[in-house]
């Protein structure tokens, strides 16, 4: 296909990555027909709203209205286009599988189309879905529909960006006619493209979510020893990620990733390995580590505190990183968990992102003056640049204890100090298990 040949594109899912395909291949000048099944989610997007926070997007949509149709009705989605791109939501199940329920939904209401079209898998799935997605095409009579898998490694805070700028682009085929036309979109954005095999496309999405947060967990383990042994972890990512073999990224040590993707994705590679008959031992350890070192920030925190019943903390953040209201699988939803539990106050700020009822009993502020007021202690847990300006005497003299533990490591430890703040980072060379120094206060009034 010529390259400035335009496609009529069709996209089922107005989440992240749906909104974001449909607006930026709106933006390359294609027709786009975006079908979701929320209705206010598709009546927002009509009005020009977009219904979560990410940079660019809103803007992207307004600027590309003309060339953007939004509905609830998945025929008029599938009439209106030959490429079907599939970005539903594909979370895990109780067993830790990705739940493909609402893949399948979207494969039982296409209409019985009379001309070729191509189904194009962009949701993560796991290894051996586009085989059964075949067959159940074969059996609704629809073996004129294509199927290709393209997945999707767009990050959110910056998705309009890698969208449009991707490191590479993956399309797995049956029919390499199929993937051709799928690859053609993407020309002209100079990434190199992957043509594969249906179940390695599959698996390269997999992969490449289970090697980031194995590397975050390896990074975060280091950082626990940096924390035993007096090294900084700061200075070692440093050092470690200018091997070019290795390489700076995915190496902040912190309280453990979260997000949408990571948590489900290593564990639908997991259980995908052990349904097939293989314990994927490292990808175990990697979830397991993610999981204590979300906790560890309680022990931080009694180090200084003693115990934490009727303390006051303020937590700094709230979406699962910097950039994003999305709340999915956040860190603070068990930092705030546990601190509940352990009988503080629990008081959070976030720029954009809103907790709901996901942890009852947590109040939420409008600011971080608010939110750091008479507290205890101020716990980052989201790199938001603006929790860099922490540091002010208003806030010191504010705060009960001019205690921060940094949980993202975006504060210098010395500025900190020398700000009449006492200060945790993650593997910043203190150990935080360490017994209480002399000066600590200890909290005496609940001890047993
Ligand atoms: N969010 C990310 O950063 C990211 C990055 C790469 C890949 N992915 C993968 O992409 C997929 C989508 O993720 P997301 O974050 O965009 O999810 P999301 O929850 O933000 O959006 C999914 C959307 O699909 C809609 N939907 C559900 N059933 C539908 C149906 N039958 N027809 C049309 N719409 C339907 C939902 O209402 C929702 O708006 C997942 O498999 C995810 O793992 C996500």
């Amino acid at each position: 296909m010529n390259r400035r040949e335009k496609e009529p594109i069709a996209i089922f899912g107005a989440g992240w990555v749906g909104l974001v395909t449909g607006a930026c291949f709106a933006e390359l000048g294609h027709e786009v027909t975006v079908r979701d099944i929320v209705p206010e989610k598709v009546e927002k997007l009509r009005a020009g709203g977009v219904s979560f926070f990410e940079p660019g997007l809103a803007e992207l949509v307004e600027r590309n209205r003309e060339r953007l149709r939004f509905t609830l009705d998945a025929a008029e989605a599938a009439q209106a286009a030959e490429l079907l791109f599939v970005c539903v939501d594909t979370p895990p199940t109780y067993s830790g599988d990705a739940d493909l329920s609402r893949v399948w939904t979207v494969i039982d209401e296409l209409p019985s189309l009379d001309r070729r079209a191509i189904l194009v898998m962009k949701s993560t799935v796991p290894v051996g879905t586009g085989e059964k997605v075949r067959a159940a095409l074969e059996t609704r009579g629809l073996s004129h529909i294509g199927y290709v898998s393209n997945p999707e490694f767009l990050a959110e805070g910056g998705a309009v960006r890698d969208f449009l700028n991707p490191d590479r682009v993956v399309v797995g085929a049956f029919a390499d006619a199929d993937g051709d036309r799928v690859a053609a979109l993407y020309e002209g954005m100079n990434a190199p493209v992957v043509r594969a095999d249906i179940a390695s496309a599959e698996m390269i999405k997999l992969a490449a979510n289970a090697f980031l947060a194995t590397r975050i967990s390896f990074i975060n383990e280091i950082a626990n020893v940096c924390e035993a042994t007096g090294a900084d972890v700061v200075r070692v990512a440093e050092g470690v990620g200018l091997d070019h073999r290795l390489g700076p990224h995915f190496l902040r040590a912190g309280v453990g990733y979260g997000g949408s993707c990571f948590p489900k994705d290593t564990s639908a590679l997991k259980q995908l390995a052990s349904n097939s008959g293989y314990h994927f031992q490292l990808l175990s350890a990697v979830i397991e580590v993610n999981e204590l070192q979300k906790r560890r920030v309680i022990k931080k925190l009694e180090k200084h505190l003693g115990r934490l019943r009727g303390k006051t903390i303020a937590l700094l953040g709230l979406a699962f990183k910097a950039n994003t209201d999305d709340m999915r699988e956040a860190p603070s939803i068990v930092l705030a968990s546990r601190l509940l539990a352990e009988g503080a106050h629990v008081r959070a700020y976030d720029p954009v992102a809103d907790a709901g009822d996901i942890v009852r009993g947590m109040s939420s502020c409008e600011s971080m003056a608010d939110a750091v007021r008479g507290a205890d202690a101020a716990v980052i847990v989201t790199e938001w640049d603006e929790f860099r300006s922490l540091l002010t005497d208003e806030i010191r003299d504010s705060m009960s204890r001019p205690l921060v533990v940094d949980g993202r490591n975006l504060l210098d430890p010395e500025a900190a100090a020398s700000a009449g703040f006492t200060y945790e980072g993650i593997g910043r060379g203190v150990s935080a298990l360490e017994a209480l120094p002399e000066t600590a206060e200890r909290d005496t009034e609940f001890a047993e």
